[in-house]
């Protein structure tokens, strides 16, 4: 059975459109936690348009669940991370006029500060995250930076699936990473844009362990509810 960890951002951009406190991301994190999910993911952005501080400080003090934080490079989310001690970090880029996380990092250019960030969480036992694209060479780099896990893009393979495009050679770039990252000791994750079609192909990935899936999830659950949808998920990667 594969990992589901499930993304609960937009509950809060729901919250922020009234600017009022329903549906509160807390109370969905508990919910969520519920069904047997294994991590809530969260995203504390730079510009704080759906996950606020506040919100991540009492989800990760939550007993009883896992918790994983996305964050950028930012010294001021860097800092705040701290403080709000996930059980597990993932690093992602951060553009400010993005609609949402458009690829992976740059690992060379952020080579010397991407080395530090995951020392600072390593050496709290903290598990830590690199989200790249499907790439060797970045794969190679996030175990050289001392990383625990990358986090596989598969924006790229999901916009194939959902425009009816060929996948094929996406596909196997993304198998021929997992298996990579395996067989030199890290653990593989994958996420972003994922609907039930593009997670059930990419679970007969073996290698691939843990699915980030939040956009379709909390969408999808307007129509059917999370308890559902979630269930769907669940069976997909059982
Ligand atoms: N994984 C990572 C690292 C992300 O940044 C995101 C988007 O915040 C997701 C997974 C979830 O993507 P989606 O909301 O498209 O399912």
């Amino acid at each position: 059975m594969k990992r589901l960890g499930v993304n609960i951002d937009h509950v809060a951009t729901l919250r922020n459109a009234r600017g009022e406190k329903h549906p509160d991301p807390v109370y969905a994190a508990k919910f969520v936690n519920e069904l047997g999910v294994d991590s809530i993911t969260i995203h504390l952005r730079e510009d704080r348009r759906h996950i606020r501080d506040l919100d991540a400080k009492k989800i990760c003090s939550l007993k009883k669940l896992s918790t994983n934080l996305e964050i950028s490079i930012k010294d001021e989310i860097v800092k705040n991370a701290i403080k709000i001690k996930p059980n597990f970090i993932c690093i992602v880029p951060e553009n400010r006029n993005e609609v949402t996380t458009e690829g992976g990092l740059d690992l060379k250019k952020n080579k010397d500060k991407l080395k530090s960030i995951i020392r600072i969480f390593k050496d709290k036992g903290i598990r830590t995250s690199l989200f790249i694209n499907p790439s060797l060479k970045d794969i190679s780099l996030s175990k050289n930076f001392g990383a625990d896990c990358v986090e596989i893009h598969t924006g790229r393979f999901s916009n194939f699936i959902k425009n009816k495009k060929n996948f094929k050679n996406e596909f196997l770039r993304i198998k021929k990473c997992s298996k990579f990252a395996s067989k030199i000791g890290i653990e593989v994750h994958a996420g972003h844009g994922l609907d039930y079609r593009s997670t059930k192909i990419l679970s007969k990935i073996d290698e691939i362990v843990e699915f980030n899936i939040g956009h379709f999830i909390i969408g999808e659950s307007i129509f059917f509810g999370l308890k559902k949808v979630i269930k769907n998920f669940k069976k997909i990667l059982g």
